[in-house]
């Protein structure tokens, strides 16, 4: 399988890419000379909003669209490059007003709805720390992200505000809560459309240096509760360059990004690497729908299109017919991230839509693309490609020493490029620990092969990656265990077919309660609700025991292998 490849050939392509000759690019480029792709203010002072936004609406793209957006009844709306820089400017007032100032944290839990995308942008622009929230997010999440980043602000709606009001008494750090649909306006909770009648479309920007926080956004490990990952202003140099190489995009492209900004790709390429680029953004606000996405691809057509392997899996699954009642011929280049993407998703994108699915690597924690399939370069089915020009990767053994070509050990980078995480809020040791004999240890295991590519291997943790979200596993675990009936919880990734993983989890039941097809899905909803629609145990078995360490931790690789019918391994540090 590995030797496969789909050749290249950039005269055939329907546009000249323009990363022209990777290996060229990648052996002179330097991040200090590409400080002029993007625009600094005086003193070497930066705003990423400015640059997504206003250095479009004050040159020659002004009135061009920057975002179409669909909500999920079907109401359509379309915003200039002018339009989002005046939004955004009197979201910024409306902050200002409110006495945000640089350094405090915004907080959006919206879905994706046009006022996500300037509040975020009005919020950098003030200098404060923009943070997402995933609609699909619970109580518990909700209020350990809040609380961790002492929130001063929270926009959202009246529905998703019910959740909120469950853990607000634990909140004394939030001061007001900013509706996107009420027109009232207490003490506590404010009417954004009241805020915005009164305030000014013109902003000076925050002149930013270029190491300040932009944005943060929590994410999963294996243990503990989740992290708030820093990222500094200087990263949409990073998202402006990659969006540029990987994703291909020119002013001239419709480009639809799948992801919601809730995670990290909404923010690096639904917003900033991809308006800094002049291309115009597709946001569609309902879910996942084989036929509906076909649509919007015809109906916008979609250019350049951004999703993830499941996405591509449930497609495949849907059938050949479907897109061929579509007339696609618009769509150019396409790119997945999240999970592995298996060599059969690639070849469907050439057999399909006549080109293949172009892989992408990167975290939360790196900000930006730092491994990719490029459209001027070879595609090796299943593998994630190489490192973009600036970017050193490399396999390295757990004492950060490199690895020979074919061997599999930790995927590391040299740290340094652009959008590296910045700081991990109020967490230094955590942040520190990432760092390894002069790497930066990504947790997941790769090889590199002869050629420079990069295969996935899987992750070195316990961390799952269900439908391409991240999940940690203990934060499941502690949801399990504060539901009535059960006593312990031990959660795994199981691999499935579409989702990459499911999550199974093991539990003991209190005294005299019995598993039941009842409670399953009692323990089922009462995740849901607790942390997130999609972090809920698929699996549930119930057990009698764990098996565990002398000191007491569930050994999660125990229960993943005697799931999958594989070699236990060392099990001289278990209990029993
Ligand atoms: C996994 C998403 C295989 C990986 C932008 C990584 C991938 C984690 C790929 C980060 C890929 C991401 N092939 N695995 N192309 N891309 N991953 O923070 O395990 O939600 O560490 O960021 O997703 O997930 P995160």
């Amino acid at each position: 399988m590995k030797n496969e490849v789909i050749e290249k050939d950039i005269k055939k392509l329907s546009k000249e890419p323009n990363l022209k000759d990777y290996a060229a690019t990648y052996k002179l480029f330097n991040w200090k000379a590409a400080y002029q792709h993007i625009d600094w203010f005086p003193k070497g002072k930066i705003n990423a909003a400015h640059n997504a936004i206003d250095r479009n609406a004050r040159g020659d793209r002004k009135s061009k669209v920057a975002l179409f957006w669909e909500g999920s009844d079907g109401e359509k709306r379309k915003y200039t490059f002018l339009e989002l820089m005046e939004l955004s400017n009197k979201f910024a007032n409306v902050l200002k007003t409110l006495g945000i100032e640089r350094g405090d944290r915004v907080f959006f839990f919206l879905p994706r709805i046009p006022e996500l995308y300037y509040g975020f942008l009005g919020t950098l622009k003030t200098g404060a720390i923009a943070g997402t929230l995933f609609a699909a997010f619970g109580e518990q999440a909700l209020l350990d992200r809040l609380q961790n980043s002492a929130a001063r602000i929270l926009i959202t709606n009246k529905d998703l505000k019910e959740r909120v009001d469950k853990v607000k008494d634990k909140l004394p750090r939030l001061e007001k809560i900013i509706l996107v649909d009420s027109d009232k306006n207490t003490d506590y909770v404010l009417s954004l459309t009241k805020l915005m009648e009164k305030a000014p479309e013109d902003y000076k920007v925050a002149h930013m240096d270029p190491s300040d926080p932009a944005f943060m956004l929590y994410t999963s490990g294996t243990t503990g509760k989740p992290k708030g990952v820093i990222h500094q202003h200087l990263a949409i140099l990073h998202e402006h360059m990659s969006a540029k190489w990987v994703l291909d995009l020119r002013e001239d492209d419709i480009y639809w990004c799948t992801a919601d900004p809730g995670w990290v790709t909404g923010i690096a390429y639904e917003i900033l690497g991809t308006w800094s680029n002049g291309a115009a953004t597709l946001v569609y606000e309902g879910r996942f729908d084989p036929e509906k996405w076909y649509d919007l691809l015809q109906e916008y057509d979609v250019t350049v299109w951004y999703t993830a392997p499941t996405a591509v899996r449930l497609l495949m699954a849907a059938g050949n017919d479907l897109p061929e009642k579509y007339d696609l011929h618009q769509l150019r280049h396409i790119c997945s991230v999240g999970e592995p993407l298996n060599p059969e998703g690639v070849k469907w994108g050439k057999k399909v839509f006549g080109i293949p699915f172009h892989d992408t690597w990167w975290q939360t924690e790196t900000g930006g693309i730092l491994i990719a399939n490029y459209p001027c370069m070879d595609v090796k089915p299943g593998s994630m490609g190489k490192p973009i020009p600036g970017v050193v990767a490399a396999i390295v053994n757990d004492k950060g020493k490199v690895l020979p070509p074919n061997n599999e050990g930790n995927l590391a980078i040299k740290p340094g490029w652009p959008s590296m995480m910045q700081q991990i809020w109020r967490r230094p040791q955590k942040y520190e620990s990432y760092f390894v004999g002069g790497w930066y240890i990504s947790g997941d295991r790769a090889l590199q092969d002869k050629d420079g590519y990069f295969w996935f291997i899987g992750r070195a943790d316990d961390v799952i990656k269900t439908a391409g979200e991240r999940v940690g596993p203990f934060e499941v675990e502690s949801a399990l265990i504060e539901h009535p009936s059960i006593v312990e919880a031990g959660v795994i990734g199981k691999p499935d077919p579409l989702r990459g993983e499911i999550i199974k989890a093991f539990v003991i039941l209190k005294p005299g309660e019995k598993g039941s097809d009842k409670l399953l899905e009692d323990i089922q909803k009462y995740v849901k609700k607790h942390l997130a629609g999609y972090a809920y145990p698929r699996e549930i078995e119930f057990v009698e025991t764990l098996p565990k360490t002398r000191s007491g931790k569930i050994v999660r690789r125990f229960l993943k292998a005697q799931e999958m019918g594989l070699p236990i391994g060392d099990t001289s540090t278990l209990e029993e």
